[in-house]
């Protein structure tokens, strides 16, 4: 075939947002949209290569959330799936089918496809936590439908805690998938920790890599996402790789820097970006003290399934 291009294209272009104008956005936000009028208070990240898509992506869409103390975004549930990583706040909590996840920052909550959620703030501070949904994925397949649950909020009638005390910390035998979404905190950085503690575990392109697997069938976190955590130990630099998948990672902890083709960005905490397919990209630890953890969500499960995931050093 003549006239296609040797590698993959994209227009999604390598990109960072700084927290302190997500943080000013939502809270600007929180200022002039009630949740009484309005489903949800986010904040959306557009990629300033996707004009005619308001995305962050062409697959997966970040955002950020507010719910101030008090407050309850409405029940609803859709073909998107999504999933939120906490950055600020404690005590608030997102109702997934019932169970309640009570969140705190560095908790990943899922809310697969056609999950009913609603997120309530019964504590006294704000609380903000980051969106990540395959929105765009979806649109593209014409997909995309929403409903509203009867009530404004869901009756609790289990608790996130105790469904994973059930699950045991080895093999989760005798719990139904359905029931897994919440991922605490506490739990991954002991795991992280513990990774980040053998030399031989670390992976010379991602650093210490810890990937948020479905803990019944080691899959991917969600069918169309993957998220993982990276730990940099101080001054680390990882070498360079190219894949066919696109990322979107969040800075959790520390300051750095990631190559992406041409372009250095610098990062540190809160700062979010995106490293699009089949750019060069390496990081680096900019501390000569401090650990480095950044948070991301790539759509490789999605290249994976249909034959096209590719990577080269
Ligand atoms: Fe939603
Ligand atoms: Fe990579």
């Amino acid at each position: 075939m003549e006239g296609l291009p040797p590698h993959p294209m994209t227009a999604v272009e390598p990109c960072l947002w700084k927290w302190a104008d997500v943080r000013e956005s939502l809270l600007r936000a929180g200022e002039v949209i009630s949740l009484e009028q309005s489903e949800r208070r986010v904040v959306r990240l557009v990629n300033p290569g996707l004009n005619d898509r308001p995305f962050a992506t062409h697959t997966l869409q970040i955002s950020f959330q507010y719910v101030k103390p008090g407050e309850n975004a409405r029940a609803h549930r859709h073909t998107p799936a999504a999933l939120r990583f906490v950055v600020e706040g404690n005590g608030a909590y997102t109702t997934v089918n019932g169970q309640k996840c009570v969140m705190e920052p560095g908790d990943l909550i899922l809310t697969p496809k056609l999950s009913w959620h609603d997120h309530s703030n019964d504590s006294t501070a704000p609380m903000l936590w980051l969106d990540g949904l395959d929105f765009p994925l979806v649109t593209a397949l014409h997909q995309v439908m929403q409903e509203r649950y009867a009530e404004r909020r869901q009756p609790i009638e289990k608790d996130s805690e105790a469904v994973m005390d059930k699950l045991g910390a080895s093999l989760r035998h005798g719990v139904p998938l359905a029931d897994f979404f919440h991922y605490k905190w506490r739990d991954t950085e002991q795991t992280l920790l513990a990774l980040a503690g053998s030399p031989a575990g670390r992976d010379r392109y991602d650093g210490y890599l810890l990937e948020y697997r479905n803990p019944l069938t080691g899959g991917p976190t969600m069918t169309t996402i993957q998220c993982a955590l990276q730990l940099l130990p101080a001054g680390d630099e990882t070498a360079s790789h190219r894949h066919t998948s696109t990322s979107i990672y969040h800075v959790f902890r520390g300051e750095g820097a990631t190559q992406i083709g041409e372009r250095r960005f610098d990062w540190r905490q809160g700062d979010s970006f995106v490293v699009p397919l089949w750019y060069p990209h390496r990081h680096l630890n900019s501390s000569s003290s401090k650990e480095a953890i950044l948070f991301s969500m790539s759509d490789a499960p999605v290249l994976k399934a249909l034959d096209l995931y590719r990577e080269e050093s």
